[in-house]
């Protein structure tokens, strides 16, 4: 690595660890392929919200099977319901998560497109169920390299009738990092904080996110 690309490779790092929840950062920090080389629609770190949902399979169900071959962390299951203002389940809410990897980067398999060449390899898809119910089955992401944030999994919905909102990032309340000055930043977006407590049991990390819509 030169001078410059070393410079480059600096200041991504610090742009995404300082900058993150904001649509605009949580890319480019990508340990094994920081060259695009290709350009498709939502190949941007910038892509519209919809382009988070352009690679989702057909037949999803309510749980989210994130590949975490090779990675070393603990496994994380996290379940949850969603619902309406007035607590009424809302099933068909499509949920998309995307994470950094056991060493904290956005590492890739190679065969992503559109914006998960950004996001990386460890994203998925599920939908809510009958009743409301989703669960995320991954590890547990570690922070950027330098601890500078919390670790985190990104998160958006796309509800029933085609709209996308954010959520805030899921993080985990045993990190010393999710503290009143964290919790202070966060935007007032549907779902909550975002903060969770986990628990450890026969080597796996469980936690629940109830998501509450504001309208
Ligand atoms: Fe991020």
């Amino acid at each position: 690595m030169n001078l410059i690309s070393a410079v480059s490779f600096l200041m991504i790092t610090v742009a995404s660890s300082f900058f993150c929840g904001h649509k605009t950062e949580h890319s480019g920090f990508d340990k094994s392929d920081r060259n695009v080389t290709s350009r498709d629609s939502c190949d941007s770190p910038d892509a519209p919200f919809g382009c988070y949902f352009a690679n989702m399979p057909s037949g999803l169900s309510g749980t989210m099977m994130i590949p975490v071959t090779g990675e070393s962390a603990d496994r994380l299951e996290i379940t949850g319901t969603v619902s309406d203002k007035s607590g009424k389940p809302v099933e068909g809410v499509v949920i998309y998560a995307y994470h950094t990897d056991s060493d904290g980067y956005y590492s890739k398999s190679g065969n992503e497109s559109g914006v998960q060449k950004w996001h990386g390899k460890l994203h998925g898809w599920c939908v809510t169920d009958s009743e409301g119910k989703y669960r995320i089955s991954t590890i547990r992401p570690a922070p950027y390299p330098g601890n500078l944030f919390p670790a985190h999994i990104h998160a958006a919905l796309k509800l029933p009738d085609g709209s996308i909102t954010l959520i805030n990032d899921y993080v985990f309340s045993d990190d010393p990092m999710v503290n009143s000055k964290y919790e202070s930043g966060l935007e007032s977006l549907p779902g909550g904080t975002g903060i969770m407590k986990l628990q450890r049991a026969d080597g796996k990390w469980t936690g629940v996110r109830d998501i509450d819509l504001l309208n």
